[in-house]
């Protein structure tokens, strides 16, 4: 088949893992695709910085130029934010392009209007990475569980305050010396308020509600405390209570007065000492799920850092691609046909 063009939108701690990626598995990534995967260029907001493994003459400070190019043919998200994210991943999907972004902040508000645009033109809007990094957690719900019905989802949705929380519930380590830590290691947002203060895991809670329970809520609809207030009093005093601190976020389907209605809360909670949550530590998530038919499902890894987030986006790209390649018939015809047979010990 013929390439299929990418173009790559920031070249920051997800961006640059992505690039990586692509040019480093090219050959694999081919072969699980059916066509070679060819990146048209790179955008990012500043050219005079220095960018490792990838040539200058791709990157581009133009991005809205480089989304409407007629050899692009699937845009890769990862600037982060509202502006210009919204409108370049617009313009992308009315162009027909499909579209990867690993953007909680944008999914949480516009899903709605990006949904649709994509429908409107058949072509793929996939955002596995905005939720928990490297963890499979939007496909299971909206494929996996999709015959089921889910009726809780729950957990540790943010990678920089675990980090926080664990290493303060560890080492009694200062707050703002852990929060430089999570910046320097790829975890924070570009405005770490947006984690501290619990809207990033605010806006994860409300993708997870929409996909889990068929409804749209915002992030402005889940009720959401940060752990700015959070000091080591607040260990010592939960320690004696066999508990420690950790931000959780929980989605759930409650019955008031006899009327189904949806929950969505993010706060500091005492989680007990001997329950699961209370062993992810560091910049790991974990999400529990719960489906009527399904039982009790437990989703668990890296929640943030390049690598990991990359994970998820070149998963993405590889469906959204050989969706290209075999007209949307599905993944499976194409990963099972013409495999070549594999060499097996006998045992
Ligand atoms: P960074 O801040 O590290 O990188 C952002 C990139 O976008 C930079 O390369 C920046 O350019 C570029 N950029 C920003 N604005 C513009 C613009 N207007 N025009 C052109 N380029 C622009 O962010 P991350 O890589 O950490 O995150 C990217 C996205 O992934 C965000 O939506 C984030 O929420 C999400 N995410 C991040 C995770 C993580 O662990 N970091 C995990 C899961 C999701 P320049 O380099 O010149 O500054
Ligand atoms: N800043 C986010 C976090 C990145 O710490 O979880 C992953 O979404």
């Amino acid at each position: 088949s013929r390439p299929i063009g990418v173009a790559v939108l920031g070249m920051g701690n997800v961006g640059t893992e992505v690039v990586r990626i692509l040019t480093e598995k090219a050959a694999d990534l081919q072969a699980r695709i059916g066509a070679p995967l060819e990146l048209r260029g790179v955008a990012v907001r500043d050219l005079s910085k220095e960018r490792k493994g990838v040539d200058r003459a791709l990157l581009t400070d133009d991005p809205m130029a480089l989304v409407q190019r007629d050899d692009v043919d699937l845009v890769v998200e990862l600037l982060g934010g509202i502006k210009p994210a919204r409108k370049l991943i617009l313009a992308a999907l009315e162009g027909g392009k499909s579209v990867v972004t690993a953007n909680k902040a944008l999914m949480a508000e516009h899903s709605g209007e990006l949904s649709k645009a994509a429908e409107d033109h058949r072509v793929d809007l996939y955002f596995e990475a905005a939720v928990a990094g490297a963890i499979p957690v939007i496909r299971p719900l909206t494929q996996s569980l999709a015959g089921d019905s889910v009726n809780r989802v729950a957990g540790i949705v943010n990678g920089t305050t675990n980090f926080i929380l664990s290493e303060m519930a560890e080492s009694g380590a200062g707050y703002g010396k852990v929060l430089a830590e999570a910046g320097r290691l790829g975890y924070a947002e570009a405005d770490p308020t947006a984690d501290v203060e619990g809207y990033d895991a605010a806006s994860k809670a409300a993708i997870l509600a929409s996909i889990a329970f068929h409804s749209r809520v915002t992030a402005s609809e889940v009720h959401r405390e940060g752990i700015t207030g959070i000091s080591a009093k607040d260990f010592d005093a939960a320690k004696k209570f066999d508990c420690t601190i950790k931000l959780l976020a929980i989605c759930e389907r409650i019955d008031v007065d006899g009327e189904q209605k949806i929950s969505a809360r993010v706060y500091p909670a005492l989680v007990p000492l001997d329950h699961p949550l209370a062993t992810v530590n560091g910049a790991f998530n974990a999400v529990a799920v719960e489906a009527e038919n399904a039982g009790r499902l437990m989703f668990y890894g890296q929640g943030a850092g390049g690598a990991p987030t990359a994970s998820a986006v070149l998963g993405d790209l590889v469906m959204a691609a050989r969706n290209r390649v075999f007209h949307g018939r599905g993944p499976l015809e194409s990963t099972y046909a013409g495999l070549p047979v594999a060499s097996i010990d006998e045992v």
